[in-house]
């Protein structure tokens, strides 16, 4: 699977399917490319309704490309209610399986104005990833680790308004994973996190973990 950075929390999933993970592309400062050159997505995944992780975007992807909006109940239902046709709402669970897309959605520590705010578990092509979406670290991490046992995390670390790298660094060692891609730093001057800071962190507390700093529009192959 390819995992392609879009800049703040925006991501693509490209293997046997394409997975879009809170597209934010129209106004992100960090975004490589613009909505009209955004291909869309088999599967739109949103963490929460802020309007930095790309519902009004993926609303505007799903209508001119297909795909389904998969997010908590309300999120669906507020993609449905703007004429998206396929949406797939959930909440806090299990995994459930969308076009071939096995996803569960977690707790996340954070607001939203719609629903309330989750992380996602995707696995494709036998791959995990876990986006904790926008969040400050909680214990249950530990358990989203036991039970998932992700391959990648993809982790806030701008501070402010979600993890900075101190607490970035205690979710590593909670989650027990061993491939990280911070997010949500430095789009704005207030996320002030960097990775350089969370790779000392973790060094200092002897955690054997690949800090993966993707420029937005790298990809790693997982
Ligand atoms: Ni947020
Ligand atoms: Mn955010």
């Amino acid at each position: 699977m390819k995992v392609v950075y879009l800049g703040h929390s925006a991501f693509l999933l490209e293997g046997s399917r394409r997975v879009l993970i809170d597209p934010w592309i129209e106004g992100n400062p960090q975004a490589p490319i613009s909505l009209n050159e955004c291909k869309g997505a088999d599967v739109y995944v949103i963490t929460h309704a802020h309007g930095d992780h790309g519902l009004e975007d993926a609303i505007k992807l799903a209508k001119r490309h297909g795909g389904v909006i998969v997010g908590i109940y309300e999120i669906a239902n507020e993609a449905a209610s703007k004429g998206v046709k396929e949406t797939v709402g959930a909440n806090i669970g299990g995994f459930f399986e969308v076009n071939g897309v096995r996803i569960a959605l977690t707790t996340a520590v954070h607001s939203s104005p719609i629903g309330a705010p989750t992380g996602a578990v995707v696995e494709l092509d036998g791959k995990r990833v876990y986006h904790a979406g926008d969040t400050g670290v909680f214990y249950d991490m530990k358990l989203i680790g036991e039970l998932y046992s992700p391959d990648l995390a993809l982790l806030p670390i701008g501070g402010h308004f979600v993890m900075g790298p101190l607490e970035a660094a205690k979710a590593i060692e909670l989650l027990g994973v061993k491939k990280v891609i911070p997010m949500h730093y430095q789009t704005f001057p207030v996320l002030k996190g960097k990775p350089e800071e969370l790779v000392n962190l973790l060094k200092e507390k002897g955690l054997d973990v690949e800090v993966i700093a993707l420029r937005p529009g790298e990809s790693y192959e997982l």
